[in-house]
């Protein structure tokens, strides 16, 4: 494992940092730095040399999106402009967003205030998943410091800069989380997701020009400002720059949040993780969350950043770690992630309203024991309506079934095994 130093300032801990605790740390002086010494362009360039990527699950580059809101910015004309932040974190084992907006809420405030400073945003909207209280408590009470101490509101550190930031709370549910689902919250309607094009940058909250940006994305921001591009490139194994917080659940010893170089493997992480629960062996883990498909032993190696780990046929995602070993049932954990996708989608068109629920239900049946050899053939012809084909309306339905796509090629005789009528695995 690397002893390369990390980017945080503190190891983040249970209580909150006040904002005497944060400065003590050096915090807010990157804000200095931006504002005083930097174009809002020389801001971009930074973090495009820092080779920085959206830390959501897309991983598309920061500052490509970053122009295209001063783009967007020029046709739209005088007025509002909007960042908000994308803290609906909802993704099944994603939980690193909940740990820096609870323990190191000024950190975030600054990224995101250096961030409006860069695309010209006149108001951040912090949008915080729902059952994430004490962050809306940590979130809204930093806020109210910053204000106090003149690093919001007007004429920021007597810059000129001027900007509002506020606390939306979430009503709830996993599509919140897709941008234009977010907007659509914030402006209190039902949380459907818009088409895009016109994306954000163009048409977004209000019809403004709007980026929406994950919280571990902006997190990162000061440190690139304070310490710039080639030291926070270097951090990285590989060319993806920075470090990524990683999280390593499921059946593993120490279930925990490592902030670690990018392109680390799960072979490091499962090591740190104390290892296989109970000195078991690996089946198969899920490198970005609920909605990646399987790596198996075979890929313990893989560098995980976006590039590597899609080469390999998965994705980075969140970089959430989900771990099964070889006494959990791969159909069980697929079902238990079916249920989630079928309750949190929007259920605005057929394949998620309809389809999701059908797929959950089969899934059921078959750990049960109960399911028919026709079951199986109806869970792959799911599998093959869905996909990059424009058969819904957006990409929630294709990741619910990943998982399944992936565990019908890698165990379909765990699959076909369930139909003796019994599970053969035994429930993790
Ligand atoms: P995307 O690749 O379609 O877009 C990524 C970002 O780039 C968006 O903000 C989009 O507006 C912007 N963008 C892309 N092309 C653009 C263009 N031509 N002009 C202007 N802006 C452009 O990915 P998407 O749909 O936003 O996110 C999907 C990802 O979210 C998945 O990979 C999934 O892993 C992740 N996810 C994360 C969750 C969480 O809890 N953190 C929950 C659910 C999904």
């Amino acid at each position: 494992m690397s002893d390369k130093p990390l980017t945080g300032r503190a190891r983040a801990d249970r209580q909150p940092h006040s904002l005497a605790a944060w400065r003590g740390l050096g915090g807010y002086a990157a804000l200095s730095l931006a504002l005083k010494r930097h174009s809002p362009e020389a801001i971009i360039a930074m973090v495009e040399a820092a080779g920085l990527r959206g830390r959501g699950g897309a991983g598309f580059p920061t500052a490509n999106k970053w122009r295209f809101m001063r783009t967007g910015s020029e046709k739209a004309g005088p007025g509002a402009r909007y960042l908000c932040v994308n803290g609906d974190e909802t993704e099944p084992g994603s939980f690193k967003d909940r740990l820096l907006m609870e323990a190191l809420p000024h950190q975030l405030i600054e990224g995101a205030t250096i961030a409006a400073y860069a695309i010209g945003a006149t108001e951040v909207i912090i949008l915080v998943r729902d059952e994430y209280r004490a962050a809306t408590a940590a979130l809204s009470r930093a806020i109210a410091e910053a204000e106090a101490s003149g690093l919001l509101g007007r004429d920021i550190l007597g810059s000129g800069f001027d900007l509002t930031m506020r606390v939306h709370a979430s009503a709830g549910r996993y599509i919140v989380g897709e941008e234009t689902a977010l907007i659509a919250a914030i402006e209190g309607e039902r949380p459907v997701p818009r088409h895009r094009p016109p994306y954000p940058a163009v048409s977004g909250l209000w019809g403004r020009p709007t980026t929406v940006n994950n919280v571990e994305t902006l997190s990162s921001v000061p440190s690139i400002i304070e310490n710039g591009a080639d030291w926070y490139r270097s951090l990285s194994f590989t060319d993806e720059g920075g470090t990524k917080l990683y999280g390593v659940s499921g059946c593993v010893e120490r279930p925990q949040l490592i902030e670690a170089p990018m392109g680390s493997t799960a072979r490091e992480l499962l090591h740190r993780a104390g290892g296989i629960r109970n000195g078991r062996a690996l089946l198969a883990f899920q490198p970005g969350g609920g909605a990646t498909a399987f790596f198996e032993k075979a890929e313990l190696d893989v560098p995980l950043d976006f590039t590597s780990t899609k080469k390999a046929g998965s994705s980075l995602g969140t970089g959430a770690l989900i771990v099964l070993d070889d006494r959990a049932c791969p159909v069980a954990a697929i079902g238990r992630h079916m249920r989630f996708y079928a309750r949190e989608s929007c259920g605005l068109c057929t394949p998620c309203r309809d389809g999701l629920p059908w797929v959950s239900k089969l899934l059921d049946t078959l750990e049960a024991g109960k399911g028919t050899r026709g079951d199986i053939e109806v869970l792959h012809q799911h599998v093959a309506l869905s996909g990059p084909s424009g058969r819904s309306y957006c990409d929630l339905n294709t990741g619910a079934l990943t998982p399944l796509r992936s565990g019908l090629e890698r165990f379909g005789d765990i699959f076909t095994a369930h139909l003796q009528g019994f599970c053969p695995v035994g429930r993790p």
